[in-house]
């Protein structure tokens, strides 16, 4: 095992009714920016439940914050913010508005450009506090410092981390996600599956526990994820749709083992230049690549085969080629398209991403840094 620091500071409110707590989250006397999305949160009840939990209190609201949060929308709640002197930032929504919402956070206090958090990677020192109400179980961000944030003007889509903008608490209220529209149920699966992908099928370092827990979410999201699609009101389905997500990316998993990110930094520049939700990006990227990096990743793919998978019998590609094709028609299974082909994109694209990359010095992916501008044309490509 690796050596690692593990620290997660976030307090979890799960279940029915929690968002009546968050009053006592907060500290007195603070003034308090609600932040939220296009209004679904209007349409469920969610955000009348968070007024009246935060009724005595002074509260000031920015709406608007879109899927793949926009640099450009989150500087005007900056503004907002600083003009108000808001005190502590409340974010009410999917990972979206979580994201917009940590990076208001570290933006405030910021001397300079913004935007060089993201480019730059420029140190945040300090943050905001901020609070959440998840209403999307997909990406953890509930439960970690990371945020992405995508530029409209330049097309880009970059990440940052910074352990001030940890929340202070998540209020993970499965109720909340009732009203998801079967797609968004549907991504959250794939989501949270590529996060334990990411940090699991990488090459053997003796971690036994932490495979076995990667190995167990795995498990839950093939188990609970059509349950839930299927019977969206059954609490239990989604509670356990909504523990694993977080579970997939506070950290736990990943302490003492290599990790890869290489589908997620690929498939930031799908979304970037063409617009595709987050989660189905990683459904067409995963699987290619599983096929070009499985020199790299054998030893696990052929655990990931037997134990999730149940693969045993065969000679070891076998087991390898069947592993990659049981995941992807499992994200088939859910709605969730694997083939770029599924959206109308054609040719360049693989060039495209390939070139995006190598030109911000980022073409040097993977667990061990090996996957090169002609490999990732080679996993886009794939994808077709
Ligand atoms: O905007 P509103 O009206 O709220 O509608 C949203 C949005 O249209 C809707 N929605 C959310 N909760 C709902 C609901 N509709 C009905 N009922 C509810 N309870 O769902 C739509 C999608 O929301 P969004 O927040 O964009 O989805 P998601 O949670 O999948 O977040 C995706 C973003 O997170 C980033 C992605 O790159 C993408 O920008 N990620 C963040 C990570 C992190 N912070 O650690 C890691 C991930 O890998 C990911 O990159
Ligand atoms: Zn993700």
């Amino acid at each position: 095992m690796q050596n690692f620091e593990f620290h997660n500071p976030v307090k979890i409110l799960f279940g029915k009714g929690q968002i009546a707590a968050i009053a006592r989250e907060i500290p007195a006397g603070v003034k308090i920016l609600l932040t939220y999305g296009g209004g679904s949160i209007k349409a469920n009840g969610v955000y009348d439940q968070v007024k009246t939990a935060l009724a005595g209190r002074e509260v000031i609201e920015f709406g608007g914050i879109e899927p793949n949060p926009r640099y450009e929308t989150l500087l005007r709640a900056v503004d907002l913010a600083r003009r108000e002197g808001a005190g502590f930032l409340l974010a009410v929504g999917g990972g979206s508005v979580l994201d917009g919402t940590k990076f208001i956070a570290a933006a405030v206090p910021f001397q300079g450009e913004p935007w060089d958090i993201l480019a730059k990677g420029a140190r945040v020192a300090s943050a905001l506090p901020l609070g959440s109400v998840l209403t999307l179980p997909a990406t953890g961000s509930e439960m970690n410092f990371y945020a992405v944030i995508s530029r409209q003007e330049t097309r880009e889509k970059l990440a940052f981390g910074a352990p001030a903008v940890y929340p202070r608490f998540s209020v993970l209220d499965p109720e909340t996600t009732f009203t998801l529209p079967e797609r968004q149920i549907a991504n959250g699966v794939v989501d949270a599956f590529a996060h334990v992908m990411e940090q699991y099928l990488t090459y053997p370092v003796n971690a036994p526990l932490q495979d076995r827990m990667a190995e167990a979410i795995l498990l839950t999201l093939i188990e609970e994820g059509p349950k839930t699609l299927a019977a969206p009101r059954d609490y239990d389905a989604r509670a356990n749709i909504m523990w694993c997500a977080t579970m997939a990316l506070n950290g736990l998993i990943g302490c003492g083992v290599p990790s890869d990110w290489s589908t997620h930094m690929i498939g930031h520049e799908l979304t970037a230049l063409h617009g595709l939700d987050h989660a189905r990006t990683l459904a067409i990227i995963l699987p290619a690549v599983m096929r070009v990096k499985r020199g790299n990743k054998r030893a696990k793919l052929l655990q990931f085969a037997a134990r999730v998978w149940g693969i045993e019998a065969g000679a070891e590609d076998e087991r390898i080629d069947a592993a990659i094709e049981r995941t992807r028609r499992f994200f088939e299974s859910l709605g969730v398209p694997t083939r770029l082909s599924a959206y109308g994109i054609g040719d360049g694209t693989a060039e495209q991403v390939a070139r995006r990359l190598e030109r911000r010095g980022m073409a040097t992916l993977g667990e061990r840094r090996d996957t090169d501008a002609r490999q990732i044309r080679e996993i886009v490509a794939l994808g077709a």
